[in-house]
């Protein structure tokens, strides 16, 4: 759901003010959907911690990190590099820890999203693909809430009674069969696609996603 207007510089004084640590997950948000590399540089807020996965190798190859503030880092390492040279930061025992074919993925997805300017694609395409949500799928039987934000959107759908997600997941197999692909999340439909995305596409995505809308029961 996105944030009322203010609420996040609002969270981020209220952390300040009792001594509370703000993390950012932006998994989603990460590398570009909202048209800026984080959604804390589209809202102009620094979070003490932010992790990301997804889109830093484009969504193909497994690759996550977290981000953190110099007073976490020297919490965890010692202030001015006082912790001794074996200290491993943010030790876990992850099996595929900085995974060398990840980390070329990496490297070559922010070559490419430099490259061919897609944070900015990503930020020109987001009010299409809201504008095309709303006035496709306004008024729908059982649509109760249309959402976007970047590029990235969602429409929820009243549940079916006592089978909460199943509304939703009958919509999923009907775009599936017809060659698109949208995620269900409860009674939601989501759509986050790739940077690279058209005008067309954005239509067909809609279109059929409204379709399959009408035809649910
Ligand atoms: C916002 C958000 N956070 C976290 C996750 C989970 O990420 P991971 O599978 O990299 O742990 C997801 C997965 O879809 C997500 O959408």
């Amino acid at each position: 759901y996105v944030p009322p207007q203010g609420y996040l510089k609002r969270l981020r004084e209220i952390c300040d003010k009792h001594g509370i640590l703000l993390i950012f997950d932006e998994v989603i948000t990460g590398f570009g959907r909202l048209g800026t590399a984080f959604a804390s540089d589209h809202y102009g807020v620094q979070p003490d911690m932010l992790n990301f996965a997804k889109a830093v190798t484009n969504g193909v190859i497994p690759l996550g990190g977290v981000v953190c503030t110099d007073r976490i880092y020297n919490a965890m390492m010692g202030a001015h590099g006082s912790a001794p040279d074996h200290a491993i930061e943010f030790f876990h025992g992850y099996t595929y820890s900085g995974h060398p074919v990840s980390c070329a993925a990496a490297i070559a997805t922010l070559d490419l999203f430099r490259e061919e300017k897609l944070f900015e694609r990503a930020g020109e395409m987001g009010p299409v693909l809201g504008d095309a949500m709303h006035s496709a799928l306004k008024g729908l039987p059982n649509v109760v809430g249309i959402r976007s934000y970047g590029l990235a959107a969602a429409v929820e759908l009243a549940p079916l009674a006592g089978q909460p997600g199943k509304r939703a997941f009958d919509v999923f197999m009907d775009c599936y069969h017809r060659g698109v692909l949208v995620r269900n999340a409860g009674d939601n439909l989501v759509f986050a696609p790739p940077f690279i995305v058209e005008r067309a596409h954005i239509e067909t995505m809609v279109g059929t996603l409204a379709d399959a809308i009408k035809r649910g029961q």
